[in-house]
């Protein structure tokens, strides 16, 4: 039996000894609500010794009589950083982790049949806890407190304390193992077990049954029925695991489970034994304001980011294990999923390792039965070589899953190598160089598997307001790096650095506590960078590089312009006029499946209009036209120069006409502003069209993540994500204006309620308040003075769940 223990916390920024005696004062204490974060952040510029404290939770639960004979167990998902727990005023015991859980036997602490209190210290003081990542500096914040679900299972003396349950395949049969550590395990336990197919729950036959190192073993062979999980079809089946003793049901465990084979090979990555190149992006899990205190329905957001608007088949959690609620949804839409043990850069002293070695223990042993985990990370991301400590973050890994491989993160090549699979974070690509390292170059075993965790990231921050020219090159590095990857046969793929914005330490990012390394961002808005991701997938897509402004260039010259799409190709036209059809053969990206495709000719055929040209003259005007409409006078190629050099001087064409041409083609001054169309063609049918014109005026789109609010385990949350978009529906990227933002009903603003669009774009949270109802309705509504003001309703849906 589980119950939520979510609601109804209080707490203090204050931790004292007195606190801990259950008859001290509450006094000044403030109600919460877990996921909690100590400390509510501005946007950026603050600092991050705001989250830094030693605080108090207490929460009192009252404890029927009749689990009296019961073991009580108290769970925490994460508390960061370090725990200590107390149960009516007695030490129960400490935990040193952020991001893995802890759960404590509180039976012999509890009253039964009374009030009962738990306290809990929580120490998020970064200079004062030996633990990882802490101990030097680190490039993202790491907020404090009770940031994932508490709950409380009761259970039978006899019990479940972890089932790890995993797939091995031989010739056509899928057998299901299950290692069992059973509280007080005696030969007198057995199992069974059951699998819900779509024709009902079958009960599996049991092969083999015996207790090894202290856990009961068995094996099933399931039936032919049950399909692989994949990320094109990422199957997953309820197993549930049944324990008695003297035939008294005792206990049982349900996991959702997915049956796969992954392995990193010398010549790449292998999932049901069928070559798969990774493509991914690293994730923080963090939100503005809310730093990581945000429940389910945000983190599957993430994940469905991810997957269904970046067009990716996998995420690194970087650089910690992120919760059930997102790894879970990476399960059921098939994201593969690299996490690591928590860490940055440094290693501490052999009291500081031993709590790594714990946290990996945690990681394996918590998160082992997620099929979309493929690699555990068992080195501190970029951290020197260590052989001791690596030796046993590897040993431990592997004695508690054999059936994944490791990696470990290193920004060096040819480190000592104790793992499954090199792991890189290769900055090499700066613009000029080529896109990634060939493996050969990198890796100290080159018969073992080699993975890119980072690419990009510091190497050219960019922020959703920059310049055009430079959200540009953000996306081109992007796509140059991923084609690379794409070209060499022997990576086995590569996790961008990253998915989103961050807030992170004053030693790093731009100064304002933000790194803007992400293709998101902080509201996971898209940057220019996202759509070379995006036009990977199937879902017809078309974006265009630039608002066609000239003026937004230096000089005026327009510079590259591309096409982000995914389809056969795409007309363009000028004021109705066509231009000319790019073909997606013509991206210079030959790796990868949609490489974008850059815009060359703003021309087409209006120069029929002057009529005095032969088809000869008129060719190679439009060619000096689009060469001095891209890169002006001093930038055309030498050859396009003597093409203008023989126009001028052999054709007789005066400057005068030529300055005419230019404006008339090409600058479009003093006329009606031109109107750019393209149209994104698949097997013959438009499924695209993107309009590019100066706009008459903003309009706010506004996005939630969800149309209601769904409240079960704990409060919910919906995103907005809002942009000023012309007519068209293209971001406005100078909108940077103020927005003010209400709501009626029973939620709250997370954040504040004036804010500003950044690159026209923004966002912000809503949570529903503690008196929500199922059937409610909550209306919010944001005004900008330019724009119409838009108001948005959502329904309340409450599923009551069972309190103790
Ligand atoms: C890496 C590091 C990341 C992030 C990134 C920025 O060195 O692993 O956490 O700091 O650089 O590009």
């Amino acid at each position: 039996m589980r119950f939520y223990l979510n609601n109804n916390w209080l707490f203090s920024p204050a931790f004292t000894e007195d606190i801990v005696n259950p008859l001290a004062s509450v006094e000044g204490m403030e109600q919460v609500r877990i996921p909690h974060t100590v400390k509510e952040m501005p946007y950026n510029y603050f600092d991050e010794g705001i989250y830094q404290m030693l605080s108090a939770y207490r929460k009192s639960i009252f404890i029927e009589k009749k689990y009296e004979n019961k073991r009580i167990l108290l769970t925490f998902d994460a508390v960061a950083h370090v725990a200590k727990l107390y149960i009516n005023g007695e030490y129960v015991m400490s935990h040193n982790s952020g991001y893995t859980a802890f759960t404590a036997d509180i039976t012999d602490y509890v009253r039964f049949d009374a009030e009962n209190i738990i306290l809990l210290s929580v120490d998020s003081r970064e200079d004062k806890i030996n633990v990882p990542p802490f101990g030097k500096v680190i490039d993202y914040m790491t907020y404090g407190g009770i940031y994932r679900d508490v709950y409380l299972d009761i259970k039978n003396p006899v019990y479940i304390k972890n089932n790890f349950l995993y797939s091995t395949f031989e010739s056509d049969r899928i057998i299901l193992n299950t290692e069992l550590e059973v509280e007080t395990l005696r030969e007198s336990v057995t199992a069974r077990q059951f699998i819900e197919t779509e024709d009902g729950e079958v009960e599996l036959s049991i092969e083999t049954d015996k207790i090894k190192d202290g856990k009961l073993c068995f094996k099933c062979v399931v039936p032919k029925m049950i399909k692989r999980w994949d990320v094109e079809s990422p199957k997953l089946y309820n197993i549930r695991t049944e324990i008695f003793e003297n035939n008294i049901l005792c206990d049982e465990s349900l996991v959702k489970f997915g049956f796969r084979e992954a392995v990193f090979k010398k010549d790449g990555f292998y999932l049901n034994g069928k070559k798969l190149k990774i493509r991914g992006l690293d994730r923080h899990q963090c939100y503005p304001y809310a730093g990581y205190a945000m429940p389910k329905s945000m983190q599957v957001m993430d994940a469905d980011i991810l997957k269904y608007e970046l067009s990716l088949n996998a995420v690194r959690t970087s650089h910690y294990p992120d919760s059930h609620d997102f790894i879970g949804r990476c399960d059921e839409i098939g994201l593969l999923v690299f996490t690591e043990m928590p860490g940055w850069q440094h290693i501490g002293d052999k009291e500081w390792q031993d709590v790594a070695c714990e946290n990996v223990k945690e990681m394996v042993t918590e998160y082992r039965n997620h099929p979309s985990i493929i690699l555990w990370g068992v080195r501190i991301n970029e951290s020197v070589d260590c052989d001791d400590f690596y030796m046993r973050t590897n040993e431990i890994a592997h004695s508690l899953d054999k059936t994944r491989q490791t990696g470990g993160v290193r920004n060096f090549k040819k480190s000592h190598l104790f793992e499954d699979v090199y792991t890189y974070n290769d900055f090499s690509h700066n613009g000029k160089t080529p896109g990634c390292e060939p493996k050969k170059n990198v890796t100290s075993d080159m018969e073992k598997g080699y993975l890119i965790t980072e690419y990009n990231g510091h190497m050219y921050p960019t922020k959703a307001f920059d310049q055009e020219d430079r959200r540009l090159e953000h996306a081109l590095r992007h796509a140059r790096v991923l084609d690379a990857v794409a070209k060499e046969t022997d990576i086995a793929g590569s996790f961008g650095w990253c998915m989103a914005d961050y807030n992170t330490h004053r030693d790093f990012g731009s100064g304002d506590r933000i790194c803007y390394h992400g293709v998101l961002d902080m509201f996971r808005n898209e940057k220019m960078a996202a759509h070379v991701y995006s036009s990977q997938g199937d879902d017809d897509f078309l974006e265009i590089s630039s608002t066609m402004d000239i003026g937004e260039h230096p000089e005026c010259n327009r510079g590259e312009t591309y096409i982000f799409t995914n389809a056969d190709e795409v007309n363009v036209y000028k004021d109705d006029v066509k231009i000319t059809t790019y073909k997606k053969s013509q991206t210079p990206f030959k790796n990868l499946k949609h490489g974008p495709i850059p815009i060359n000719d703003f021309v087409g055929d209006a120069l029929l209009n002057e009529k005095d040209f032969s088809h000869k003259t008129r060719e190679d005007v439009k060619k000096v036209l689009n060469a001095y409409a891209m890169y002006g006078f001093g930038g055309m190629p030498k050859k396009v120069m003597l093409t203008a050099a023989k126009l001028m001087f052999i054709k007789h064409i005066s400057m005068e006409r030529d300055i005419g041409l230019y404006t008339k083609y090409v600058g479009n001054w003093g006329e009606k502003a031109p109107v750019y169309k393209y149209e994104a063609v698949k097997a013959g049918k438009i499924v695209k069209t993107c309009v590019k014109t100066i706009t008459e005026g903003p309009a706010l789109r506004v996005s939630p993540s969800n149309d209601s609010f769904y409240i079960d385990k704990t409060y919910d949350v919906v995103a907005l994500r809002i942009k000023a978009v012309d007519e068209y529906g293209n971001v406005l990227p100078f909108f940077n204006e103020p927005i003010t933002i209400s709501v009626s009903g029973p939620v709250e603003l997370i954040g504040p309620n004036i804010t500003t669009l950044r690159g026209g774009m923004g966002g912000t949270y809503l949570r529903t308040l503690p008196d929500a109802k199922e059937g409610d309705s909550a209306v919010v509504t944001i005004i900008n003075a330019q724009t119409e003001t838009v108001r948005l309703e959502f329904m309340i849906h409450k599923e009551e769940v069972k309190e103790l």
